[in-house]
């Protein structure tokens, strides 16, 4: 399925509450970080949306606010950012704007910010996630076991990454032309 046309901008002051009640629906928040698990303030979404950030974007899908992603923690001396993705309207999940969305951001950091890595993570039985890290060429490096508190069990962190060069080593393969490309 081709994904919803999306558009990546800034982040504005009326994101903050749409943002804040995507957090609040538990089939949003479920596989999302500890803090994430309990009541998100609009106090607290609005420093982390409008704050300073290096690269964050609101996702807009048909005109209206659809989630957030972006890259975190930059480590310039590093070159690695590590994205996250925050898709909050559920009617649109399973339609590839995710992995529509995470190509564009992996895009941004190798080409328009040059990293050298981005860095990734999800919890295991988060499916959708799995499928869209798979999709943007993401390796897996390890796992960290029982590293989180959900459902009434311990699950696993799977660790990933993308580096710059197999990055751009896919992108050559898959465009017209490339070793990959036209059979
Ligand atoms: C994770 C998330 C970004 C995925 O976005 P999305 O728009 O649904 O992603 P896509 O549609 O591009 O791809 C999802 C794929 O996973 C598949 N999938 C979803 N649940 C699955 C499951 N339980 N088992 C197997 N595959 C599953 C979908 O079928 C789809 O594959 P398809 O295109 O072959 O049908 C979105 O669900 C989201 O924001 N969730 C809430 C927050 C979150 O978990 N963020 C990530 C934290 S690491």
């Amino acid at each position: 399925m081709s994904p919803d046309p999306f558009v990546l901008r800034a982040p504005r002051p009326a994101d903050v509450p749409l943002y804040t009640a995507f957090l609040a629906d538990p089939g949003v928040a479920l596989w999302l970080d500890d803090r994430c698990q309990r009541p998100v303030l609009e106090v607290e979404v609005a420093a982390f949306l409008l704050g300073d950030a290096w690269c964050r974007w609101a996702i807009e899908c048909d005109g209206a606010f659809a989630g957030v992603t972006g890259l975190n923690y930059p480590d310039h001396s590093w070159g690695a950012a590590r994205f996250f993705i925050v898709i909050g309207r559920k009617e649109l999940w399973n339609r590839g704007l995710g992995t529509a969305v995470i190509k564009a951001v992996v895009r941004h950091g190798f080409v328009n910010l040059g990293l050298r890595k981005i860095t990734s993570d999800y919890l295991e039985p988060n499916h959708g996630s799995r499928v869209i890290h798979e999709r943007a060429g993401f390796a897996i490096e390890g796992h960290l076991r029982e590293d989180a508190w959900r459902q009434s069990h311990w699950v696993d962190r799977i660790l990933l990454s993308l580096l710059r060069q197999d990055y751009l080593a896919a992108a050559a393969d898959a465009a017209p032309g490339g070793t990959r490309g036209g059979g």
